[in-house]
């Protein structure tokens, strides 16, 4: 869908993603700062009980936790070393054409059998003014304990910081908010492609596609390449590229700068399994086991995103679900574009992130062919619950939400709680498991 946007606007997007990119390159600074407040904090010990510390190997623990920081940094400047691949540097008169896709050259000349579609120009606007109008200064999260004290008031990857986004003179200066994002990014990392991560997966993930499978279990699975799955919320695209590996037609949708610069790496720019090393565990030193379990060496992927087999359709689309597949103006017209374009959808600690989740619903609905097949596993943290900044927030239950969706045309059926993490620490003291509500449901024709 093409939009008009602003030159703020334009200029709002610009800024906001030059402070990201910062914000990774920033990381070894700001992180090496907070490790240093441990090591000055000594100096104001007695004598002795420094000794004692030294002894038991406290002040080797903050060396080893700085050259974990070290390579963490490494790892993320690898991520924005490029981030005119987002378009960036586009001229402005562009910014109010048709969508346009980018499929990175390498991929198409390289032969590699996914494409990762970012929509540049009109579409990347749609995630930049999305960020803008979705941030929230008291944020909610599902990373849980572990993430900067957060037990309710955490930062989530895909929350823009208010402030993030005005003017300054000068070079940016990333914020405790900025920078609790880019940490979250390094679990989530862990969450969809590392091995260890495999177990948090195969809770949440695994259901899903299983679900998937079943419903489509009268199509050969060679035939399943003319199914087209969107996932929206794709964080760092592992759940849409292990549907892509089922063979179905896959496209993740994700509006975070964060996500969208790290998934592009993963999945642009690796070609070995283990290729990357972090330490994610490394910037609290609260509620941790041991010293091997904060500086436990996380290695990524697990799997080669290339692997994909020949003809594999795969695709991570950048801007705001609302804005990418509603309709204009809320309008339910059967001529929208993406209308009836999907067999299923596929969300996974996603609805929560409504605004508006009637919107989100009858976007869902409308969006899926008849007989499409809506497969939800999450639990109903509100994002915009007590947010700031005025934006609008309907913070339903789950029996609400589920007379809702029946409401707007669906048949819920295979409903059951799951148990299962995200983005934790299964070495942490402190651990939280979501409850979550799955379902399956069909489109009533
Ligand atoms: C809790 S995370 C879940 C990520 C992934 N589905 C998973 O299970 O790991 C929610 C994701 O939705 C994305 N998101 C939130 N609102 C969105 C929107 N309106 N359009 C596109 N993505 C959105 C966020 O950036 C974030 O990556």
């Amino acid at each position: 869908m093409a939009r008009n946007f602003s030159e703020s606007d334009v200029e709002e997007e610009q800024i906001h993603f030059a402070n990201v990119v910062t914000t990774f390159q920033q990381y070894a600074q700001y992180s090496l700062a907070a490790n240093n407040r441990r090591r000055k904090d000594l100096y104001t010990l007695p004598h002795s009980d420094k000794e004692l510390l030294d002894i038991i190997g406290y002040r080797q623990k903050l060396q080893e936790v700085d050259k974990a920081i070290l390579i963490n940094a490494e790892f993320l400047k690898q991520i924005v070393a490029n981030p005119e691949i987002f378009g960036h540097d586009l001229p402005s008169q562009d910014l109010d054409g048709e969508q346009q896709e980018l499929i990175n050259p390498e991929i198409s000349t390289e032969g590699l059998f996914y494409s990762l579609c970012y929509l540049l120009t009109t579409l990347c606007m749609d995630f930049c003014l999305s960020g803008r109008s979705h941030s929230h200064s008291h944020s909610h999260s599902h990373h849980g304990p572990g993430h900067s004290h957060d037990h309710n008031g955490g930062h989530e990857a895909y929350i823009v910081d208010p402030t993030s986004t005005k003017k300054r003179h000068g070079k940016y200066r990333p914020t405790d908010f900025d920078m609790d994002k880019l940490r979250s990014t390094l679990k989530q990392f862990v969450r969809d492609w590392s091995e260890e991560g495999s177990e948090e997966r195969e809770a949440s993930y695994k259901p899903m596609k299983d679900a998937l499978v079943a419903h489509f279990s009268d199509i050969p699975p060679n035939e399943r390449r003319n199914f087209r799955v969107l996932v929206p919320g794709a964080g760092l695209g592992r759940l849409a590229y292990d549907i892509a590996s089922l063979g179905f037609a896959c496209q993740g949708n994700e509006f975070s700068h964060y996500m969208l610069l790290a998934s592009y790496l993963i999945l642009n720019k690796t070609d070995q399994i283990g290729q990357h090393t972090i330490y994610p565990y490394v910037h609290s030193f609260s509620n941790v086991t041991s010293r091997d379990a904060m500086l436990r060496p996380v290695r990524i992927p697990d799997v080669l995103p290339s692997s994909l087999p020949a003809g594999s359709d795969f695709s991570l689309v950048a801007g705001d679900f609302e804005e990418i597949y509603g309709a204009e103006d809320g309008d339910c017209n059967e001529q929208e574009p993406q209308s009836g374009q999907w067999d299923a959808v596929l969300t996974c600690f996603f609805i929560d992130t409504a605004k508006n989740i009637v919107n989100y619903l009858r976007i869902i609905h409308r969006i899926l062919a008849p007989g499409g097949v809506w497969i939800n596993l999450g639990p109903l943290l509100w994002h915009f619950e007590n947010n700031a900044t005025n934006d609008p927030s309907v913070e339903l239950d789950l029996e609400e939400v589920k007379v809702l969706a029946r409401k707007i045309g669906f048949e819920i059926s295979n409903e059951r709680t799951i148990d299962t993490t995200y983005t934790s620490n299964s070495q942490s003291m402190l651990g939280y498991v979501y409850r979550t509500a799955f379902w399956t449901a069909t489109k009533i024709p």
